[in-house]
């Protein structure tokens, strides 16, 4: 989307999104052209826009100098104004404009929307999302028209806003790009299209990308992610593990990044029924939030040593997939016995977590992971189940849910869920024969690996994506976690 200011209204608009304040002492009202303040409180007197943040009211316009079509939306009291309400109401008058594919679109940005900024960048992008990018001909050129090439931004204030907002469209555009990468299917985004990813978004950054193919995965013995791959059977979809690094400071030990990459999730011999494989394409979301935030270290002036790793395969069936009773030998030397192969995340996540512990000595983990639908049943669409043992980090991470509204709630890990992850004949087994707590003891499966390390787990099986989109999403991938471990990041380094 290009963005350009103008101090005043522009002659020649089609559509002008329009926020309203109802504060009685709040001027902003009056400092629109009088033709619109006009408009606007008839919509009131006749209760058309309520004075409810977020309502929405579309006028059709034949006046002169005004749009064509306004769209007024209403953020409330200016006392209490908050961020979601800025970002709900601005991604309302978007997903409004949108629907009229109409080029000439302007937002009025009220001078109370200046220390906002940040958040208007992201969702300007976020709710300008084409999902449907696989139809082809007249319908594709309909689809395309309604996304909003360039936008007009009405405010005399454009040296106070302009770098806030920027780099909030940067990260609503790294947020788009992990949509299309969860949306797209196997066929299309493979393991090794995943991974020439991660290598294209580093080289961009400007940061190293290292991808340890097949061939490399045995010599390390990473038998873990090789074990949940083995089904695999091209090498197109050869199992990958992508670090990407961003070590601006020597001596320093990194955080790390873990994402969970599968690219389809069949549940292996113990298939999914019908019912729960819809949507499996997006098991690689983990993959691809870090990626994104990788991509974005440098544009928001993250200055700490920050690694990401993603383990990347498919978890499929056939001749030569991995089964139930066997006993595999991961990366860390530990023996995992497999009681359950569509319990496969956790079990690739573990090899990727070894990984960053031995070769980089990291002094934090955060891993994101479509792991359980326990967590789903749990927590919904809403929150993230957040596990782990550092505490300070899960306060922090909890309190930038709140800023991102990618929120995450904490859920426990008991040392009686570790005690029964125990296998008999092995040292740890991958699911355990009880039916409670499933996201908990997924997350007592990867505490055997993490080990002393401060570690926070987000299990994103219910927020990744959605069939039910929020005014700035839309159907499938959400880009869940894209916002919240950067502004994590962030805040981190605001502390330093
Ligand atoms: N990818 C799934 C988890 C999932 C479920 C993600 C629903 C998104 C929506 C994961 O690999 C899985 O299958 N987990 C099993 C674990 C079970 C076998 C212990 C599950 O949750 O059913
Ligand atoms: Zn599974
Ligand atoms: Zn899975």
């Amino acid at each position: 989307m290009q963005i350009s200011f103008s101090p005043s209204l522009p002659a020649g608009l089609d559509v002008l999104i329009c926020p309203v304040f109802f504060d009685k002492k709040h001027p902003e009202i009056s400092k629109y052209p009088k033709a619109l303040q006009e408009l606007i409180k008839s919509a009131l007197k006749n209760k058309q826009l309520l004075e409810k943040a977020e309502s929405s009211f579309d006028i059709q316009v034949y006046a002169p100098r005004l749009p064509k079509d306004i769209i007024l939306v209403s953020l409330g009291d200016v006392n209490k104004l908050k961020k979601s309400t800025v970002r709900n109401a601005v991604a309302t008058g978007i997903k409004m404009a949108r629907a009229k594919s109409k080029k000439q679109v302007a937002l009025y940005y009220a001078e109370e929307l200046n220390s906002y900024s940040r958040v208007i960048g992201e969702v300007l992008l976020m709710a300008n999302y084409l999902v449907a990018r696989y139809k082809t001909g007249k319908s594709l050129e309909i689809e395309k028209k309604r996304i909003i090439a360039a936008m007009t931004l009405v405010t005399p204030h454009k040296a106070v806003i302009e770098t806030e907002l920027r780099k909030g469209m940067q990260v609503g555009a790294v947020v788009n790009t992990t949509r299309s990468l969860i949306n797209d299917p196997p066929n299309i985004l493979s393991a090794r299209a995943l991974a020439e990813h991660a290598r294209t978004i580093s080289k961009d950054a400007g940061l190293k990308c290292i991808v340890f193919e097949k061939k490399e995965l045995v010599k390390m013995k990473m038998g873990a992610l090789l074990a949940v791959n083995r089904a695999s059977d091209s090498e197109e979809d050869d199992a990958r593990l992508v670090v990407i690094e961003h070590l601006p400071n020597k001596n320093e030990k990194p955080i790390a990044l873990i994402g969970k990459g599968i690219i389809f999730d069949t549940g292996g011999y113990d298939l999914k029924p019908s019912k729960h494989m819809g949507d499996m394409q997006t098991d690689m979301t983990g993959a691809a939030v870090i990626m994104g935030v990788m991509s974005l270290l440098k544009k928001l002036g993250i200055k700490r040593n920050v690694i990401g790793v993603a383990a990347i395969t498919a978890n499929l069936v056939g001749p030569k997939a991995y089964k139930s009773s066997e006993i595999i030998t991961s990366y860390s030397g530990k023996t995992i016995e497999i009681t359950n192969t569509d319990a496969e995340g956790r079990v690739v996540l573990c090899d990727a977590i070894s990984y960053a512990i031995k070769q980089y000595k990291v002094k934090q983990i955060i891993d994101l992971a479509t792991l359980t639908g326990a967590c789903c049943v749990a927590l919904g669409d809403r929150y993230a189940g957040m596990m782990g043992t550092d505490k300070k980090g899960m306060s922090l991470m909890r309190k930038m849910g709140r800023s991102t509204d990618d929120l995450v709630w904490p859920l426990p890990i008991h040392p009686d869920f570790e005690e029964k992850m125990k296998s008999k004949i092995a040292d740890i087994k991958n699911t355990e024969d009880g039916y409670y707590a499933g996201a908990s003891k997924a997350a007592a499966f990867l505490k055997f690996f993490v080990g002393k390390t401060p570690w926070i787990h987000l299990d994103i099986a219910g927020t990744a994506y959605t069939h039910d989109p929020k005014k700035y999403e839309s159907i499938l991938g959400t880009g869940f976690g894209v916002r919240l471990v950067s502004a994590y990041l962030e805040a981190l380094e605001q502390q330093a």
